[in-house]
């Protein structure tokens, strides 16, 4: 029961005005490319030993039923095949959308007066959430955010999740839980507070305001900021081919080390506690039934393009 609201390869820059002697290539190792029909809201391609993962989810790439279970159907393939030779080194995932990364949970899986509808299943959504949530942070796979466009509450708490982010102009990364008199559920807590710092963290979760990506990277909520879009994918594509050219075991070793420092799994089981335990509160049920008004059920419209400016229109008189 947890309701909670919540690829175009460059080669390495090795230019000819570095020294570096001789270009090095991709390992050998080449993956079938790995099809995810599902609802088709992910396109993955596998180029050598990185997967670049397309998020496509018109209008605004909601973190509904169709994208929680084609991204969680994904990365479970990922845990299913740990240390095969059919996993990737890297995986990308990106956005299809201009406007939006991942804009936000699917609001309908939060308001018992206008729930997920067939067949869709509020219930599952979060599940996939959380176990997606799980998987990022733990397999030996390096997993690159490469984000342009809105993402706020569950959609911030994916990109915080994976381990590097580099973000393009359009950037714009929020949490609007609070609107809803709700703390981020799934992991947007703990993962932020470890790369701004508590100060921040309270700052922006408290405010429900968003971050540009020139002051996310400055404050370490990105890594790095870029001033187009094709550099960001330039960038990006570069990294990871850097990143996989190195040996498996070390990438592993590495990534499991450094997570000596991720939240705990107790703190990230102590936030979905207490998200799910105010979210049938009537405050809670109330916002969510303006949000799903005022946004037009979620639609690409102004209250959605504006968010999270106008986020206070959801709070209930008197909460
Ligand atoms: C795959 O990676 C190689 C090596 O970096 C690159 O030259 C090629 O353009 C990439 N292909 C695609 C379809 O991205
Ligand atoms: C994968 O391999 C690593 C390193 O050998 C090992 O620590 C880990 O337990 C393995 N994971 C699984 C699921 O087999
Ligand atoms: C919705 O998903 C939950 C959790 O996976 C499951 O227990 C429940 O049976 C599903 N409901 C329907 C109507 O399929
Ligand atoms: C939003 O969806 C609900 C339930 O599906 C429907 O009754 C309502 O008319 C819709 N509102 C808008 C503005 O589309």
């Amino acid at each position: 029961m947890y309701p909670i609201i919540q690829f175009a390869l460059l080669p390495l820059l090795f230019t000819s005005a570095q020294s570096t002697p001789t270009p090095r290539s991709l390992p050998a190792k080449v993956h079938a490319r790995t099809s995810s029909p599902g609802h088709g809201t992910l396109t993955t391609t596998t180029n050598g030993s990185i997967i670049h993962a397309v998020i496509n989810n018109p209008p605004i790439n909601l973190w509904d039923y169709k994208l929680a279970a084609d991204v969680s159907s994904f990365v479970d393939t990922l845990a299913t095949n740990v240390n095969t030779t059919t996993n990737p080194k890297v995986v990308i995932f990106s956005s299809a959308n201009p406007d939006f990364f991942i804009a936000h949970y699917e609001i309908h899986a939060l308001d018992a007066s206008s729930p997920v509808l067939p067949p869709g299943n509020g219930t599952l959504i979060g599940e996939q959430l959380l176990r997606t949530r799980t998987n990022l942070a733990t397999l030996p796979v390096i997993f690159i955010a490469e984000i342009n466009g809105r993402t706020s509450g569950a959609g911030n708490e994916f990109a915080v999740q994976c381990d590097i982010r580099y973000a393009g102009p359009a950037t714009s990364v929020s949490h609007l839980e609070v609107g809803f008199g709700l703390p981020p559920g799934a992991g947007g807590i703990q993962f932020l507070v470890k790369l701004i710092g508590r100060a921040r963290a309270l700052e922006y979760i408290l405010s429900g305001r968003a971050v540009d990506a020139v002051t996310a990277a400055a404050i370490g909520w990105v890594n790095k900021a870029f001033g187009s879009a094709e550099e960001l994918t330039q960038e990006t594509d570069a990294l990871a081919e850097r990143i996989a050219a190195f040996p498996e075991q070390g990438l592993a070793a590495i990534k499991a080390r450094v997570n000596v420092q991720k939240p705990s799994d107790t703190d990230l089981q102590g936030d979905n506690d207490l998200f799910t335990q105010l979210a049938s509160t009537k405050v809670t049920q109330e916002a969510a039934s303006l949000f799903l008004k005022v946004s037009e059920n979620e639609s690409a419209g102004t209250f959605e393009l504006n968010l999270p400016k106008d986020l206070t229109e959801i709070v209930p008189p008197g909460s």
